[in-house]
């Protein structure tokens, strides 16, 4: 079997070396990929960039089956366009795509199916918004509706803030298009909850929770990232917890996704908020979370191949997932400077015998790996404990030195 995954992230690396323990995965392309996927036994680097060259490539290499690791061509449509050249592919179509892709579109599906989230409002004249916010109670989160790669979400104090947020997004178009919308809404105070979960629309399987870390600076200070660590499974998810978050938003979700014909087999991703008063929806993400991906599928004993092909068949409900015990914690090195300016092209020094690393930002020359991002990385521990699966994941990070590396010393400090 010939798998083409999608991506370049750490993310596209973990699911590649957990379909790569299928002893019937005999290849697995990535576009673009990263040093760590090429180094994989089956693994393989394509450099593919549009969706036609991509749909060329599956098409001529008989590919038995496309994953897409991030929301753009999602949004785009590429499983659509893949399913009409009857080529195998798992996402969502570009209808359910939207329930990432547009947030105004998300926000009134949750409303219309009673999934429990943020009180909100949408504009799409910057004028009414403005005038909204001269009575409204702050904080509130103003949220540009399209895809901004997770700049377009500003927690707005007070008036003048929101005021500046509503003008960057909708009348300097920061965002261009993603801004033509926006959302506003309740802020929540609580924790926050990564539920990733399979779907084939009829059936949603839910992975165990997990908990990234999305600041730069330790305690959750400073820039949004891309994530800088993640552990699983997610301490604030308890029993009570997942029994509410399956009542009041799983359960809604799935009567929602029947109720408006929505025909895919992929993932939804629960980002929720655990507050005093209830676990609400923050968003749904139509794709795996990076760095989620890397802590979560180390303790997935399944095999993640079958689990695709019963979502692909539409026979999910046949599906029972196992999961190692124990906790795993994944920690992120990045370049100095990342989320803003960083330099490339350092070597980086592995001592690592055993101990999972997922590249994102590497690349292979001479030889020799380098950075090329700025993410470079994750160590994944795991362990009977989370305090074990920490000690882990930085014993390894320990090992391995670039120029410049930088990691948060508290991931998986609560
Ligand atoms: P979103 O893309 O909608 O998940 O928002 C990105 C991040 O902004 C979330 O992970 C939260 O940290 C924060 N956020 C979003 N909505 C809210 C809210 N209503 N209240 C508090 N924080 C929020
Ligand atoms: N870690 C959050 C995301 O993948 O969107």
């Amino acid at each position: 079997m010939k798998i083409l995954i999608i991506g370049n992230g750490g993310r596209e690396h973990a699911i590649a070396w957990k379909l790569s323990q299928n002893p019937k995965v005999e290849k697995i392309y990535a576009a673009l990929g990263n040093a760590g996927i090429s180094h994989l036994e089956k693994g393989e680097c394509v450099n593919l960039k549009t969706v036609d060259e991509m749909l060329e490539f599956a098409v001529k290499n008989a590919i038995d089956l496309t994953i897409v690791g991030s929301e753009e061509l999602l949004v785009e449509g590429i499983v659509d366009k893949f399913t009409e050249k009857n080529l195998k592919i798992f996402g969502p179509d570009k209808l359910a795509a939207q329930l990432e892709g547009s947030k105004v579109f998300s926000k009134n599906f949750m409303k219309k199916y009673g999934v429990r989230t943020a009180e909100y409002e949408t504009f799409s004249e910057s004028s009414a918004a403005l005038e909204y916010l001269s009575h409204a109670e702050f904080p509130v989160v103003v949220k540009a509706s399209g895809l901004a790669a997770g700049k377009g979400v500003i927690i707005a104090k007070n008036k003048e803030e929101a005021e500046k947020a509503v003008n960057e997004i909708m009348v300097e178009m920061k965002f261009e298009s993603a801004g033509s919308e926006v959302v506003i809404e309740e802020f929540l105070v609580g924790y926050e909850a990564s539920v990733l979960s399979f779907t084939d629309s009829e059936t949603i399987l839910t992975m165990i929770s997990a908990k990234d870390h999305k600041k730069i600076g330790e305690n959750e200070t400073g820039l949004n990232t891309g994530g800088m660590g993640a552990i699983c499974p997610n301490p604030y998810m308890t029993d009570t917890v997942e029994e509410e978050f399956r009542k009041n938003i799983l359960e809604p979700t799935l009567k929602g996704i029947k109720a408006e014909k929505m025909d895919f087999a992929g993932i939804i991703f629960f980002g929720v908020m655990i507050t005093k008063k209830g676990v609400y929806l923050l968003e749904y993400n139509m794709r795996l979370g990076d760095p989620e991906t890397q802590a979560v599928l180390p303790l997935l004993e399944s095999d993640l191949l079958d689990v695709i092909d019963s979502c692909l068949k539409r026979e999910l409900n046949k599906i029972r997932l196992e999961w190692k015990n124990g906790f795993s914690c994944c920690v992120v090195a990045s370049s100095g400077g990342y989320p803003e300016e960083y330099k490339k092209g350092y070597e980086i020094n592995f001592d690592v015998k055993d101990g999972l690393v997922f590249m994102a930002g590497v690349i292979e020359k001479d030889g020799k790996f380098l950075t090329s991002g700025g993410r470079v990385l994750s160590t994944v521990g795991l362990g009977d404990t989370l305090e074990e699966a920490r000690k882990n994941a930085y014993e390894i990070l320990g090992n391995i030195n670039f120029n410049g590396k930088y990691y948060r010393k508290d991931i998986g400090e609560i």
